[in-house]
């Protein structure tokens, strides 16, 4: 089942929950400069009047809401204290089954087929502990029955599989707000907030076999690690036996083997010999902020930019896409699906079933960067981002002489290797985030090479 994951290049990861009726989180980004390893500011600007809190609790996640209100000086706080008072996180619950009353899966299913997705992870308990299935475990739990009466995992399940994606289930193993543990104060100390009793090891133990037995995931997609007293192996072989061929991911525990890694928003910065999966919202929270702009979210030349770096390297995109709480896509993340859609409809044999080539990018003499990526022996493919009909020149590249090129949605073009550089004439620009040239001929991923321009 690997195998076939690592073809499947594109994931969509659906957070919906309680959280998704404030919908609310701050804009400072000082997390995701922590979580994706970069240089600090490389998602914003922070904001300075934050300094005295931990980025944690200024998260810019809306999933992290209850988290967030549960310290006085965060400014989700003074957000709730304004809208809402002194209302309880879990009254939210009231709101969220009233409003998904119109939802219908199949919406989703349809949007994620259009953009090309081809796998979805759908969150089924987050951190704060409810649950979109209507689970039989509950006693041991100090809010017993938190959990939709509808089982929405189940109609999404569904609905996914009739149009062909496989489907991932997250589960956050590590926190669980029901059993007491928050708020989590620190970024650094966040592992010393997963509850350490054998009741909670006992029901994630319990969670995990009720919806591998009911829904059979082809991925297990852990969070935040797992409690002291869960048997990680015996669980994850028992999976296995249920479901043959069944995927892991990195975040169950140290000790357990996962089938790739799942850095969030951070990339790789040369081809990983692990298979890998970033994982990042179309903005910068996974559940649905109302206060995000254009400023904060991908356009769509992004996310095809993004999607061909990851793939060259090895990995594949899970992107969050975080829905409203009556389970509409909000617009700013429909428009990246659609033009996701668009751009992989005609240039999807450069991205899927692909594996990475000996090298991951090379540079025109434009000095635009261009993608690399391979099928079997015999094809290579080359995807520049933002190039324009005309002369090209790859600076590095040598193909050779009976090459076969065409550009994806266009047709053959003519190409040839001068003076350590590769050229071609793009006549036209099919879809405009993005061109891929195919190059094809006997054993071509051999016989091509790179060489230092
Ligand atoms: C995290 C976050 C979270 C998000 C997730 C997705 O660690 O806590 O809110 O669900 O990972 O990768």
């Amino acid at each position: 089942m690997l195998e076939d994951f690592r073809d499947r290049k594109l994931g969509i990861m659906i957070h919906w929950g309680l959280y998704s009726v404030p919908a609310w989180a701050p804009r400072d980004t000082r997390l995701l400069d922590l979580l994706g390893e970069v240089e600090q500011g490389t998602y914003g600007v922070n904001d300075p009047r934050y300094a005295d809190i931990d980025p944690i609790l200024t998260s810019p996640y809306s999933e992290w809401y209850q988290n967030s209100q549960a310290d006085p000086r965060t400014p989700t706080a003074a957000y709730h204290r304004e809208h809402y008072g002194d209302r309880e996180y879990a009254s939210f619950r009231t709101d969220f089954e009233a409003d998904i009353a119109g939802f219908d899966a199949r919406t989703w299913a349809s949007a994620f087929d259009g953009a090309g997705a081809r796998y979805l992870v759908l969150i089924t308990k987050h951190h704060d502990g409810y649950q979109l299935w209507p689970s039989a475990v509950g006693d041991t739990s100090p809010l017993p029955g938190f959990n939709s009466s509808r089982d929405l995992v189940a109609e999404v399940a569904e609905a996914v599989r009739a149009r062909g994606l496989m489907l991932g289930l997250y589960y956050s193993g590590g926190f669980d707000w029901c059993f007491g543990e928050f708020p989590v104060t620190s970024y650094e100390n966040s592992q010393g907030f997963i509850p350490d009793t054998p009741e909670y090891a006992a029901y994630v133990d319990a969670h995990y076999r009720e919806l591998v037995e009911r829904y059979h995931p082809e991925v297990l997609w852990n969070d935040i690690g797992s409690p002291p007293g869960l048997d990680v192996a015996g669980l994850v072989d028992w999976y296995r036996a249920q479901v043959p061929g069944g995927l892991i991911n990195d975040r169950f525990r140290q000790d357990s083997v996962p089938d790739f890694t799942t850095p969030e928003y951070g990339k790789s910065a040369d081809i990983a010999e692990q298979p890998w999966e970033m994982c990042r919202g179309v903005g910068h929270s996974f559940g649905y902020n109302r206060a995000e702009t254009q400023a904060e979210t991908l356009n769509v030349a992004e996310a095809v930019r993004l999607l061909a770096d990851v793939v060259s390297k090895n990995g594949n995109l899970l992107l969050g896409v975080g829905p409203t709480s009556t389970g509409e896509i909000p617009q700013l993340q429909a428009e990246v699906l659609r033009g996701l859609g668009r751009w992989l409809q005609v240039n999807g044999d450069a991205i899927f079933g692909t594996r990475p080539w000996h090298a991951a990018e090379v540079t025109t003499v434009g000095g635009q960067t261009g993608y690399l990526t391979r099928r079997g022996d015999d094809e290579l493919y080359l995807i520049v981002p933002g190039l324009q009909a005309g002369p090209v020149e790859i600076a590095g590249l040598i193909v050779p002489d009976d090459t076969q090129a065409a550009v994806l949605g266009a047709g053959p073009v003519a190409v040839r290797t001068e003076a350590g550089r590769t050229l071609l004439q793009i006549d036209a620009v099919p879809v405009e985030e993005a061109v891929a040239i195919r190059f094809a001929g006997a054993d071509i991923v051999h016989r091509t090479s790179r060489i230092s321009s």
